[in-house]
């Protein structure tokens, strides 16, 4: 009887996973038509953030500058190959270049951030030159019409509100939610797409548990706690927001990074723990707070960190960044027991995780269950020799485009990025743009590789034109 029971389990598991290794089989597939599949008002877009874009020079009284310029004796480097953001791209100046770019490339919408250093720097005190800055931008893209989506928060503090303890403390939620009402009041009228938060888990998972962003600790206990308040601070700020004149007639979400972990052999329970846990710090808590509005983040030896709302709504949509579902395999090392690596008929991109283009449309499926629209807020790959961009467009586009043909509502989509910008702890190593940017000139130079996205908005266009 055990016997048969076990042999029944293990022809269960090879199914299962022959069935989920069946991925697409990409040398079949026609990606020229996919452009067919979206609908008359679909977003196309890039993504940008401000700190990434204008780097310590414009953004010099945040906590990113302030990690960038206090260098530990005791590390080499906090930023690859000590690489600081300086001026970055220029953005800040050079916007009305910027959108002359996206206008030429066929875009028809931006997702920005707007820095909270620049528009509060002293607690309490708002710059109006700054907002002027924003109005501008603003009202630049809407002459050209691009659809403008804002980002109230992607990664970076104003060093006084790092100084009280930043999202450490939930009583510093309270600053976060009056800078968002500031901006509302003044932007609400001409911008419809609101994200609150730029990826909580990545924030709390490179700050806390990594170390890699500031302010550079490894606790988990502490991560958990600044989670919890990240996804309070969404809660807060969607509630107020909706209350404020316009609220009801725009759309604010959270942006989420679905970074979910696969394991390289099945079989091995050494990998299986490792990705549940990871999953569950990335992905699984704030996905089972979206759904259910209970947060759990369980930590080994320690108390567990739960709390849970009442409210009904906390999203008009859910922003997905998507970029890969990473496989973790184990080797033997004992410095690095874990690497993330991919199948043999698939390709690294420079940032360590595999091309996965399959792994878009799974995204979606998962991320479906929160029932809100969804906006694709980025996409993209890093790619030095710009050898793969093309591909990965066709590829990642054409099982975006599956899921709109499955009937997900998907309604825009973000690439990231527009120019090769700062990639935080990896300075300006990682090349996402659409545009290659030249650090001596400032001048942006469209890749080839990116030709492709601009196709498909081409055709998708003509498509519209005709109907
Ligand atoms: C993030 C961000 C971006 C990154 C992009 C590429 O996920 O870290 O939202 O700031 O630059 O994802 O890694």
């Amino acid at each position: 009887m055990m016997v048969k029971k076990f042999m029944f389990f293990i022809l269960f598991i090879f199914t299962f996973s022959t069935v989920f290794a069946h991925d697409w089989n990409w040398e079949q597939i026609n990606t020229d038509d996919l452009y067919k599949s979206f609908p008359e008002n679909f977003l196309w877009g890039s993504a940008t953030a401000e700190y990434q874009n204008s780097g310590s020079a414009t953004c010099f009284n945040n906590n990113w500058a302030d990690w960038e310029n206090t260098k530990n004796e005791d590390e080499t480097t906090k930023i690859l190959q000590n690489q600081k953001s300086n001026s970055a791209t220029d953005h800040y100046n050079l916007y009305k270049e910027d959108i002359k770019l996206m206008k030429d490339f066929n875009l028809n919408s931006y997702r920005f951030s707007v820095e909270w250093s620049l528009l509060e720097p002293e607690e309490g005190i708002f710059d109006l030159d700054a907002l002027k800055h924003y109005e501008d931008l603003i009202d630049e893209l809407i002459l050209n019409n691009i659809t403008p989506m804002i980002t109230l928060h992607h990664f970076t503090n104003p060093k006084w509100f790092q100084e009280k303890g930043s999202f450490e403390k939930e009583e510093n939620i309270q600053y976060f939610e009056r800078f968002a009402k500031f901006v509302f009041e003044k932007l609400s009228s001409k911008v419809k797409l609101w994200c609150t938060i730029n990826e909580p888990a990545i924030y709390a998972f490179t700050g806390y548990v990594m170390g890699m962003f500031p302010p550079g600790e490894k606790d988990l206990q502490k991560a958990a706690e600044v989670l919890k308040n990240l996804l309070l601070a969404h809660t807060n700020v969607y509630k107020s927001l909706k209350q404020m004149p316009n609220g009801k007639n725009v759309q604010i979400g959270l942006v989420h990074n679905l970074l979910k972990f696969e394991q390289y052999s099945w079989w091995n329970l050494l990998e299986t723990i490792p990705v549940h846990y990871l999953n569950m710090i990335t992905t699984d808590s704030v996905m089972g707070f979206l759904k259910t509005k209970k947060f759990y983040f369980y930590i080994p030896t320690q108390a567990y960190v739960a709390f849970e709302i009442d409210d009904e709504k906390i999203l008009d949509f859910v922003g997905l960044n998507y970029y890969s579902h990473p496989l973790l395999a184990m080797q033997t090392s004992i410095y690095e027991p874990f690497i993330s690596t991919c199948l043999e008929n698939e390709v690294m991109s420079d940032c360590h995780y595999r091309f996965h283009p399959e792994g878009i449309y799974k995204a979606i499926e998962e991320i479906s269950s929160l029932n809100v629209p969804i906006y694709i807020t980025e996409n993209g790959i890093a790619d030095r020799e710009d050898k793969n961009r093309d591909v990965f467009i066709k590829r990642y586009l054409y099982s975006l485009s599956k899921a709109i043909e499955d009937g997900y509502d998907v309604r825009g989509y973000f690439y990231w990025t527009l120019v090769d910008n700062f990639e935080w702890n990896e300075g300006f190593l990682q090349k996402f743009g659409l545009f290659e940017f030249d650090h001596d000139t400032k001048i942006r130079t469209l890749k080839p590789g990116a030709i492709a996205y601009k196709k498909i908005i081409e055709n998708w266009q003509n498509q519209n034109l005709k109907n």
